[in-house]
């Protein structure tokens, strides 16, 4: 095989209540990857559209994962890369992820699969810290694992998936600005009290506790974050009003998608988490701010192959 095409879906990470090792991987919003063994060794990447983004294996993030996983493998050729971008870099959908796990997904796909794809999640890791400056898993490994999937600790490569209940549909509003995970980050504090660490760890419990006993109201009741959300809800227009509306319509739950400033809503069926969404739009129109909606089921796959020649 010298040819693959993928497709590589965007992803929420945190959700809420586990900053980090939380994630969930979306359907139908993604980017498509192209790669191609070539007899020169060594990666380039050969075209990107849908946006403007470096073509330099140094600083575009599926290029860092592609050479990271290079490091380590022996190889007898090279991979061109076309990356054709779905999702808008520094919208909190997993933009950066999408593109460091497609790329390592696909090069592995075309040398005989030497790594499972929980074993991709670091190098993937790379294209992450190379976006946002640390090395974090949640998206990376939702891509790759598919569902929801659970972070214990990235530097053992500590990962795994969890239960997704069927009827579980989420609801994505991007008002469209940019924010940088990087910058996102650097105002969440760095210290807890202990009754905030009680708190977000009873949350946690309690979500994946919901997943597995498919208790659709205590996975909305867990969708709650004292630590980090009143931080960074500031650089998101509107964002008390755009949770209150999605719980008003029957939203189950509501907060920050990964580092913002996209924001996401849960619901039981897609007919709710539509009827969320004009909610949400709404509250933009009125402030004649453009934005993006997304209604999206729990994709339990993770990344599709479409083509492979
Ligand atoms: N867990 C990360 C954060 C996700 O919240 O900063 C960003 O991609």
């Amino acid at each position: 095989m010298n040819e693959i095409r993928i497709f590589s879906p965007a992803s929420i990470a945190n959700l809420s209540c586990g900053y980090d090792i939380l994630g969930v991987c979306l359907d139908k919003v993604g980017d498509e990857i192209l790669v191609r063994k070539t007899k020169k060794r060594g990666v380039v990447i050969t075209k990107i559209t849908g946006q403007k983004l470096s073509k330099d294996i140094r600083l575009n993030v599926a290029g860092v994962s592609a050479s990271a996983l290079l490091n380590e493998t022996e190889v007898d050729c090279g991979f061109e890369i076309e990356i054709h971008k779905g999702i808008k870099p520094g919208s909190g959908i997993g933009s950066s992820a999408a593109s460091s796990a497609g790329s390592v997904f696909a090069i592995n796909q075309l040398i005989g699969k030497p790594y499972s794809n929980k074993e991709l999640v670091k190098f993937a890791m790379e294209g992450e810290k190379a976006a946002s400056g640390s090395l974090h898993a949640d998206n990376v490994a939702a891509v790759l694992l598919g569902g929801f999937t659970f972070v214990r600790n990235s530097s053992k490569n500590d990962y795994f998936k969890l239960n997704s209940p069927i009827e579980l549909a989420f609801t994505i509003i991007h008002p469209q600005i940019e924010i940088k995970t990087s910058d996102s980050r650097a105002i969440v504090k760095k210290h807890v009290s202990l009754q905030e660490m009680t708190e977000q760890s009873a949350n946690i419990g309690s979500f994946v506790t919901g997943l597995y006993t498919e208790d659709y109201e205590l996975i909305g009741r867990s969708i709650e974050d004292n630590v980090i959300e009143p931080l960074r809800s500031i650089l998101i227009p509107k964002f008390n009003e755009l949770k209150k509306t999605s719980l008003y319509n029957g939203a189950l739950g509501c907060g920050i998608s990964g580092s913002g400033p996209s924001v996401f809503a849960i619901s039981k069926g897609a007919s709710t988490a539509k009827k969320v969404g004009v909610s949400m739009g709404k509250i933009y129109n009125e402030l004649d701010l453009e934005y993006d909606i997304h209604i999206s089921y729990v994709n339990d796959i993770g990344i599709k192959i479409l083509e492979f020649k």
